[in-house]
């Protein structure tokens, strides 16, 4: 089995640590203790970080700290190969000449993006199409019907493509379904640039804005039934 991103991949087998690291991070996931008390009382963070309280276990940080900054080292190196992915950009940017019209990224917010950007990839696209299944599989009109769509898009089991993919509409609504009853990020947090006024209530520059999805994605004056399932919404 390999381990791959960003183009670089490792072998499973061959590296124990890798595997030691995946499961620490899993682990960790299974007692969400420490995630919870810094999403729920961010302003605790300081105090953990006193007592050396991660939120993710060192060893794991580390792990994709080094593979990163591996990873970036080998593109310094190799200036043949010119990849255009995130890493790539990042890099580009730290390099680039016109760093007075932006602040270029330090190393350690390259590997943070790049982190973020590993799990991003990896872990909401797995679990929403195992929501989108068990959905399929207890509405099995739903199921009938998207699986009416998908062999008239792709006649005689055509092999998928991109174009034919983005024309599916009721694929896009039992998505779009799914992604309602379980949204990705339960809330959005976005820091208020400048001083605003909404609808007479003043935002402060500064001020950490929440935007509670899924409690939007439930509310019972913009989805009727809000815990039903119907794509045809
Ligand atoms: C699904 O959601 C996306 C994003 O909001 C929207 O652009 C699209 O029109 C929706 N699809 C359907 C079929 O309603």
């Amino acid at each position: 089995m390999q381990f791959c991103c960003f183009g670089h991949c490792k072998d499973v087998e061959a590296d124990t640590d890798l595997t030691a690291v995946v499961v620490k991070f899993a682990f960790s996931l299974c007692f969400p203790l420490f995630f919870f008390l810094t999403v729920l009382f961010p302003f605790l963070t300081p105090i953990f970080e006193l007592l050396n309280i991660w939120m993710f276990p060192k060893s794991v940080i580390n792990f994709f700290t080094k593979s990163v900054k591996r990873m970036k080292e080998s593109r310094l190196k190799d200036k043949q190969k010119h990849r255009v992915d995130l890493l790539q950009l990042m890099i580009n940017s730290q390099n680039s000449k016109e760093t007075d019209t932006h602040k270029a990224l330090s190393d350690l917010e390259l590997v943070a993006q790049s982190v973020i950007f590993i799990f991003a990839g990896y872990e909401p696209t797995s679990t929403s199409l195992s929501f989108l299944v068990y959905e399929l599989a207890t509405h099995p009109d739903v199921q009938q019907k998207l699986q009416e769509e998908i062999d008239a898009t792709f006649p005689n089991k055509a092999p998928p493509t991109y174009d034919a993919l983005v024309q599916m509409e009721y694929l896009d609504m039992v998505l779009n379904e799914t992604l309602r009853l379980y949204p990705i990020a339960g809330r959005l947090e976005r820091v208020c640039k400048r001083d605003v006024e909404i609808s007479g209530v003043l935002i402060p520059k500064g001020t950490v804005v929440m935007v509670p999805t899924f409690t939007l994605h439930r509310d019972l004056d913009l989805w009727p039934e809000p815990e039903e399932f119907h794509p045809e919404r």
